[in-house]
């Protein structure tokens, strides 16, 4: 699926249109992008793009970003990626080389492989030193003892199985959980969409909401479990907001959409990719070859401009070279 990765991408920068051939179920557009990662603006539904790192023309730097990072499976050692501590390493360090040091980070889910404590304990040693990390569990941190552990750690001020928001600076912030009630694709359940209802209830229609979730809070792929079950109920109660982006994990690759006014977005892994939709006969964690690893890992930035209430998401690769993208239309 991934050889010839450079002609690949060159085909597409000529033609504008992705060639590596994840469209054969026909649903899937397939981009990529060259560069260390892209800034994308929406105006009017029309995304623009800057590379990253590139000073925006005319406008003044971010009011405050903010950093997502995903997917850490701290206790994995597979050949994916024997040493998942170190690229998690790597992605702190690229975070701080960042020209505008970010307010917070979020964490969106499989902090641990296993849910060992040891293997918290070392996620909470690397990331001690932040100013703050907002968490929300992945099925990895919850199967073995029913996220009994990850609430005692992560879960204080958090309601039922670790949901939340928080207002920071203008932009209202939802972090779900949507990883407890398993049944092939993510759910929210009854009580959290209850619960959201009314969190929301408060919030202005102005306001720019962010919410944040380790499953995809869209169907990326049902086949492979990748959407969430009852998400359709929690976005019938955002569409009168102006803004909404929408940040998951789970997939450890980026793709994005746009629906209206709602940004779906979702980020790499620091850890180890997995394979495009339907480009393997299961999900799981894949082998790429080693120079190529660190360029299928990374982070995902966030900008926040207030004057426009707009969200410039950006990702970044550990190498530093093009982030794969893909958009996907349904
Ligand atoms: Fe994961």
């Amino acid at each position: 699926m991934f050889k010839n990765q450079e002609e690949q991408i060159e085909g597409a920068l000529e033609s504008g249109v992705g060639t590596d051939g994840i469209d054969r179920r026909g649903f899937l557009k397939c981009m990529a992008w060259a560069g260390t990662g892209l800034v994308w603006t929406f105006a009017g539904g029309v995304p623009t793009s800057r590379a990253f790192g590139e000073a925006a023309h005319g406008k003044r730097q971010s009011d405050f970003t903010f950093v997502q990072i995903s997917d850490s499976h701290i206790g994995f050692n597979k050949p994916a990626n024997t040493d998942v501590t170190a690229t998690l390493q790597k992605a702190l360090a690229k975070i701080d080389e960042a020209s505008q040091s970010p307010d917070f980070l979020i964490h969106t889910g499989d902090l641990t492989h296993s849910s060992k404590g040891s293997e918290f304990d070392t996620l909470d040693q690397l990331l001690k030193a932040r100013r703050q990390v907002f968490y929300v569990p992945g099925e990895h941190d919850t199967s073995v003892d029913d996220g009994k552990m990850y609430l005692e750690r992560y879960g204080k001020g958090t309601k039922g199985n670790g949901w939340y928001s928080f207002d920071h600076k203008g932009v209202h912030f939802v972090g779900l959980n949507n990883v407890v009630q398993l049944e092939g694709m993510g759910k929210l359940g009854p009580a959290q969409i209850e619960w959201l209802k009314d969190d929301l209830h408060g919030v202005k229609s102005s306001t720019p909401v962010v919410v944040f979730a380790h499953i995809p809070l869209w169907a990326v792929y049902p086949d492979w479990g990748w959407g969430t079950a009852d998400s359709e109920q929690a976005f019938a109660m955002m569409k009168r907001f102006g803004s909404v982006t929408v940040l998951n994990g789970h997939i450890h690759q980026v793709m994005q959409k746009v629906e209206g006014n709602v940004t779906f977005h979702t980020a790499m892994s620091t850890a180890f990719p997995q394979p495009a939709p339907g480009a393997a006969p299961s999900p799981g964690p894949m082998k790429v070859a080693a120079e190529r690893l660190e360029s299928v890992l990374g982070i995902t930035d966030v900008n926040f401009m207030a004057q426009k209430r707009e969200l410039a998401v950006v990702d970044a690769t550990l190498s530093g070279i093009e982030a794969e993208k893909r958009e996907v239309s349904l």
